[in-house]
């Protein structure tokens, strides 16, 4: 079995080669990333002289480039990561948004068709449903919840879905959708509310919340959402899209106060900032799906799965400081100063 991968090099896509390799030691795996300043190949150093792992950098818009590695390795599965995936980013600037998100995956569809897979996975996210009030907590995302998107990373990631499941109708492309809610875990990107939080409360730096930190995210261990597309890939029914998500609400402020107590760190470093344009309020996913027809439930609670993230950037401070003593200080200083 081939499986390519694309967006490993990021945050979720290498968890997601990390758990493939250990969970099926006989299957081949095939990364494709561009290693955008998302994408960061000293995440797979542990995994690159694995003989069943192999690394492409390629861009996912790249038909042609795309077209040689399917003639290449002949894949049976494809699971598309790769994605612009920072909200505050797509509002900066749009069109690579557009560009990788539904180009990328139209590239990644029509190499799909030609070479005839028998599963072409999206990574999509629960974004796509807009966002619930705050005064609603009976209402939950579902799989037949309406798209109605508010960011253009979200409406890029939409119009993904919307090509993904045309692709099943129009050509019979055999398809699955998941829409997952928000994760951690190592290897996120320093961007993302956890590891800045993080970080910045490690260098007592200010913790800059957006509005009034009132915002509620679901979230979820990374290593749960890897387990849940490895069972849609093998086990989910084509056509189909599945809602992933393990009923873990939290507000932003609650994470971040979290995040000062376990290091220690005093609640003066919180700053509340300008609000994020169009900021979602909640996020909840429904998994009633994905445990009934497959079997899936989040192994890891969140008071541990916090705990073990936290760990994880105390004992991998290379890993993110080398990125963040980079460019990123530019993106940092364009989105936080004066704000
Ligand atoms: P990430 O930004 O950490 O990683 C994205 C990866 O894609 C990077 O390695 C980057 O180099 C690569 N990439 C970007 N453009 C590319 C291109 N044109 N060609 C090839 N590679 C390219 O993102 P993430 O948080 O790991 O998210 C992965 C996927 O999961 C995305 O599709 C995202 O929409 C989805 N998702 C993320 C979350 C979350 O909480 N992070 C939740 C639900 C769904
Ligand atoms: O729900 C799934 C989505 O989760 C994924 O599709 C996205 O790719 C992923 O980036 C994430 O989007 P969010 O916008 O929810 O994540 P982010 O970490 O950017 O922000 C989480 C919340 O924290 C959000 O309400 C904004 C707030 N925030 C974020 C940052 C970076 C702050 O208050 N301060 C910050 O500095």
């Amino acid at each position: 079995m081939t499986i390519i991968v694309t967006g490993g090099a990021g945050f979720i896509g290498s968890n997601f080669v990390f758990h493939m390799l250990g969970a099926h030691p006989d299957y081949r795996i095939v990364c494709v990333d561009k290693l955008t300043y998302a994408g960061n190949l000293s995440t797979l150093e542990s995994v690159m002289d694995n003989p069943n792992f192999r690394f492409c950098k390629l861009d996912i818009c790249d038909r042609e480039g795309i077209d040689k590695l399917f003639d290449e390795e002949k894949p049976d599965i494809v699971v598309n990561f790769a994605a612009e995936s920072h909200v505050d980013r797509s509002i900066e600037n749009p069109e690579i948004f557009l560009q990788t998100n539904i180009i990328g995956t139209s590239v990644m569809m029509d190499a799909s068709r030609k070479y005839g897979v028998k599963r072409y996975h999206q990574v999509s996210t629960d974004e796509v449903y807009g966002d619930l009030p705050l005064d609603r907590p009976d209402l939950f995302f579902t799989e037949t919840t309406p798209i109605h998107t508010s960011s253009p990373y979200s409406s890029s990631k939409a119009g993904a879905d919307l090509l993904v499941l045309a692709y099943y109708r129009t050509y019979g492309l055999p398809v699955t959708i998941s829409r997952c809610s928000n994760n951690y875990g190592p290897y996120h990107f320093p961007e993302k509310l956890i590891p800045l939080m993080i970080a910045n409360a490690l260098a007592d730096k200010p913790l800059p919340v957006y509005g009034k930190g009132e915002n509620v995210r679901d979230w979820l261990y990374v290593e749960d959402h890897c387990k849940a597309i490895d069972l849609i890939i093998h086990n989910g029914k084509v056509g189909e899209v599945y809602n992933v998500g393990g009923h873990n609400e939290m507000k932003n402020i609650d994470i971040v106060k979290l995040i000062c107590k376990e290091l220690g760190k005093p609640e003066t470093l919180i700053t509340y900032v300008a609000d994020r344009k169009g900021h979602d309020m909640r996020y909840a996913i429904d998994p009633t799906k994905i445990h009934n027809e497959l079997g899936w439930l989040p192994e890891t609670k969140f008071a541990d799965g916090i705990k073990k993230t936290i760990k994880w950037y105390l004992d991998n401070e290379k890993w993110w400081k080398d990125i963040i003593s980079g460019d990123y200080q530019n993106y940092y200083d364009r989105m936080y100063s004066n704000r």
